[in-house]
């Protein structure tokens, strides 16, 4: 049973590069619950990985358009980073029925609850600065700036 569905419908927000790393997150949560307790080690180690980068692709965005809610946004990352490594490091000792109870009772609600609220945020604003930088159009930045100062 897939854990998180109506990825389409519901979770995509129309920035190319986070619907795409979200994409890849839900695959990977959705093979873990189906996954024997060997091929959930490795699907763990990688999801871990993929959120890394996921999460530092994302910073990137906050840093390249000035996004407002940056510190809180990256705080909220930093603490499911910890809390994955906490699980990773139970996973090196054979705690695998631990690392599935995360994975099918808390990852999902939370991935739901950051996509639809921080990350929607993040997107719309991408989106609004994108448009903003189309509208103004590729001659502006080197335009010589007017004196309007009366002579
Ligand atoms: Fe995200
Ligand atoms: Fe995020």
């Amino acid at each position: 049973m897939a854990l998180i569905e109506d990825f389409e419908e519901r979770l995509l927000l129309g920035v190319p590069a986070m619907d795409r790393n979200h994409r890849e997150f839900v695959d990977l949560i959705n093979r873990m619950s189906e996954a024997t307790d060997a091929a959930f080690v490795y699907l763990f180690y990688e999801m871990v990985q993929h959120t890394h980068a996921h999460f530092a692709a994302e910073e990137v965005l906050m840093r390249e358009t000035a996004f407002q809610a940056t510190a809180e946004h990256t705080a909220e990352h930093q603490r499911v980073l910890t809390e994955m490594e906490w699980f990773t490091k139970h996973l090196h000792r054979g705690h695998v029925t631990l690392a599935r109870d995360y994975v099918a009772g808390e990852l999902p609600d939370w991935f739901v609850q950051h996509a639809l609220t921080m990350d929607s945020e993040l997107a719309s604003h991408v989106k609004r600065r994108s448009q903003a930088d189309e509208n103004r159009g590729p001659f502006d930045e080197c335009a010589p700036k007017r004196d309007n100062s009366e002579p």
